[in-house]
């Protein structure tokens, strides 16, 4: 099912196949007879729609978030992060089948594509009710990196997607949530709130694996998680930090703070 989501270019139609197979998934949990999770070999990328055209991160054109064009451009940028959360959370899925861990770990990450996968599509639904869609505009090429930097390493990919990118998600969200209050796009509002919502959960996922493979390693989570994110993460983290959200979902400030780089005192 992994495999089959990353391996679908169209955005509706891997969303819609996430979907399906979270439901099954779903369903057969419920019923007591969960499907076998088995092993899988997902490709070194997901396979995408031939638009957005995908663009070094310097050449995606900034646009003011107080224009139309500023909005649409936002509400891409979103839904283009969300597509590639959608494949993230499969791959963590496929990639560590080889990897012993608890029937609960498919189910986080099954519920967490899911959610990605309505992301995507509240997101498209905003684009097209602003007369765009996803891939009208050229896209961030970068998204993948983190996942091939970490195809080999279950807790780097933990600490870097979910506790890292995931968590980045909940310090800027509030701000986008603002651009379209005052922009008087309810629609919006209300997608980037049910996005803010469900997000603290995915990065509590990835506190939750990552701390129980270090009680399994016997190794320190603090000290550990900063050299995964020093090997993997490249740049500093970016306060300020939305400490509440983040506490949430089990993420520390010594975690964070520490690999903000110097220049940043550390407030409070
Ligand atoms: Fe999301
Ligand atoms: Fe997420």
């Amino acid at each position: 099912m992994a495999v089959a989501v990353l391996t679908t270019a169209d955005g509706r139609q891997k969303t819609a196949l996430s979907r399906n197979f979270a439901a099954q998934w779903r369903a057969s949990r419920a019923a007591g007879t969960p499907i076998e999770v088995g092993t899988a070999n997902p490709p070194l990328r997901p396979a995408r729609p031939e638009k957005p055209e995908l663009r070094d991160p310097r050449d995606v054109p900034h646009r003011k978030p107080g224009s139309e064009a500023g909005r649409i451009a936002l509400l891409h940028a979103v839904a283009h992060i969300e597509l590639n959360a959608v494949d993230l959370h499969w791959d963590i899925i496929a990639r560590f089948s080889g990897t012993r861990l608890p029937i609960g770990f498919f189910d986080d990450w099954v519920k967490a594509a899911d959610e990605e996968s309505k992301h995507f599509n509240l997101m498209c639904d905003c684009l097209e009710r602003l007369g765009s869609h996803y891939g009208a505009l050229p896209a961030h090429a970068g998204m993948w990196r983190a996942a091939e930097d970490t195809c080999d390493d279950l807790m780097g990919r933990l600490a870097v997607v979910p506790m890292v990118l995931e968590a980045r998600g909940l310090d800027v969200t509030p701000g986008m949530i603002k651009i379209f209050k005052q922009a008087k796009l309810p629609d919006a509002v209300a997608a980037l709130e049910t996005i803010y919502a469900e997000e603290v959960h995915h990065v509590a996922y990835g506190s939750k694996w990552f701390h129980f493979l270090c009680g399994r390693h016997d190794l320190d989570p603090t000290e550990v998680f900063h050299g995964l994110v020093r090997k993997y993460f490249h740049g500093n983290l970016k306060p300020p930090f939305n400490e509440e959200k983040r506490a949430e979902a089990g993420i520390p400030p010594d975690f964070y703070w520490p690999l903000a780089g110097t220049e940043h005192a550390r407030s409070g």
